[in-house]
């Protein structure tokens, strides 16, 4: 049946073209979605029987053409506004295009991914460049020891490799011999702004769930009471970890500062800087500063399925010093023993496919000057966007963006700043986010958040909606349009 040496050659080109046509036209469609349906409609659509007959390659392809992909979110459609992960850059694509064919295994070089692994290798310099760790020269990279990260999934991937470091830094061995003491193994975070990986991580690794929230403001750490926490319960933690970007607001911590505190009050305390949006402050001399502090981490999640445009999933954890990976290594012999097996040196991860050749192909065509070019695009449309906000009266911005995540709430009619009703708000702004997502039409994103700016009152937990400025086909109008309407959902739904 149909694998590729049984089909004529000609008719399987034609069939591959056509749905590459159709990708195509799919991401330069304007809508969100074609096609709206309730769960439980496409679960009954799709979850069916597997079929006793063979259906033959072109229906298949044609029903997820007809029925599965008119059903998918478009989230390269100038309407979404939520996120910016667009999967667009097309020599990304047409890399990952290539990937899908070659398929490599990254787990092992010499037979499984001879190119491939130094491809990785390259994409994985070019980040730690980016983010400003230092690199050795390539006739010094002998081992994956020498590289200095490792790719993942994902930042959840990505963070819980972090989590697994920090535990084996403060308990040397206990990859071997299991947890002994799980009281030493705490993890600092700020309250009400940190996302879920890191303490699923420590849940994961066996330390429980034991996360310590210290108050922040403005999104950032309370720097008093970051060093109050860890004085008081220095022996009991093993990391502490800066938000280079929440994940709500992408505001950047004060990475210098924590780094000076935490290392004052016990230096064996693993720094890491999950930085899964905060590379982007690397494109651009304008932010670069926000980094700063950053390289005396430990390490760093980053996470380019976010912010590089590249289809997922693609993240990568990189290490201040390339040794530390040696703490988490396996030995196998199903991994071969060999310099540049990146299956050594990847928890949790056999068989990786080849996904790093997105980004390699993406950052080759953008070089440092298209990343710059890309990131100044995004900061022009993230103003524009702040500006329409600020200028209308039904809305109140939230944060002052670090990068392209705009924060905001409508106000109702009748909203007093001296005495404003929190839940009025919030449940306006839940009906506005359902209505949105029920219809398909537009795109924000919405989450609960402590207002920590006090623009409505100082410490309540808010509703509100976010809009991120990464996707470059969004224009002033449909940032216009979609306010618009959001004003118009809101004005119905407060009357309802
Ligand atoms: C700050 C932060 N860290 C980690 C993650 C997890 O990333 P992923 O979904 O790629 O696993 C996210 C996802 O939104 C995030 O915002």
């Amino acid at each position: 049946m149909p694998l590729i040496h049984d089909m004529d050659r000609q008719a399987a080109v034609d069939l591959l073209h056509r749905l590459v046509t159709v990708g195509v036209e799919f991401k330069l469609d304007d809508q969100v979605t074609r096609k709206r349906l309730t769960p439980q409609d496409i679960r009954d659509l799709l979850v069916t029987e597997l079929p006793e007959q063979s259906t033959g390659v072109h229906d298949v392809a044609q029903e997820l053409v007809d029925v599965v992909l008119p059903l998918c979110n478009n989230e390269a459609s100038p309407r979404f506004l939520g996120f910016g992960h667009t999967g667009a850059d097309v020599s990304a694509l047409a890399a990952g295009l290539l990937a899908l064919f070659a398929q490599q295994n990254l787990i092992n070089q010499s037979f499984a991914a001879p190119s491939a692994t130094f491809t990785e290798i390259a994409v994985i310099r070019w980040l730690r460049d980016l983010i400003g760790y230092p690199n050795l020269p390539v006739n010094e990279v002998r081992t994956v020891w020498d590289v200095g990260g490792v790719t993942t999934y994902g930042g959840t991937g990505s963070n819980t490799t972090a989590m697994l470091l920090a535990r084996e830094n403060i308990a040397p061995g206990t990859m071997h011999t299991g947890v002994a003491n799980a009281e030493r193994m705490h993890i600092v975070v700020p309250a009400g702004i940190g996302h879920y990986s890191v303490k699923s991580a420590l849940e994961w690794i066996g330390c429980g769930g034991r996360i310590i929230e210290v108050p922040t403001r403005g999104y950032r750490y309370d720097l008093h009471q970051l060093e109050k926490t860890l004085t008081e319960r220095r022996d009991e933690i093993m990391s502490v970890v800066a938000y280079t970007g929440d994940s709500r607001t992408h505001t950047v911590e004060n990475l210098r500062a924590v780094h000076d505190i935490a290392r004052a009050v016990r230096p064996e305390i693993w720094l890491h800087a999950d930085a899964c949006w905060g590379l982007m402050c690397a494109f651009t001399p304008e932010l670069a500063g926000k980094l700063d502090g950053i390289t005396a981490f430990d390490s760093v999640t980053v996470d380019p399925h976010k912010v590089m445009d590249i289809p997922y999933a693609m993240s990568a954890l990189l290490v201040r010093d390339p040794a530390s990976l040696r703490l988490v290594s396996s030995y196998s012999d199903l991994i071969m023993q060999e310099d540049f097996a990146f299956g050594q040196v990847t928890p949790f991860i056999g068989t990786k496919e080849w996904s790093s050749v997105k980004l390699w192909a993406m950052m080759r065509a953008h070089g440092r000057a298209g990343l710059a070019e890309m990131m100044q695009r995004r900061l022009i449309t993230t103003r524009t966007f702040s500006g329409l906000v600020d200028d209308n009266p039904r809305l109140l911005r939230l944060n002052n963006p670090d990068m392209t995540a705009v924060v905001f709430v409508y106000l109702p009619t009748g909203h007093d700043p001296q005495r404003p009703d929190v839940d009025r708000i919030n449940d306006v702004s839940h009906r506005i986010h359902a209505r949105l997502l029920e219809e398909g039409r537009w795109h924000f994103h919405q989450f609960s958040i402590p207002d920590d700016t006090g623009r409505i009152s100082q410490g309540a937990t808010l509703r509100p909606l976010r809009f991120m400025g990464n996707n470059g086909r969004i224009t002033e109008g449909h940032m216009r349009d979609a306010l618009a309407y959001v004003t118009g959902l809101g004005r119905a739904m407060e009357n309802a």
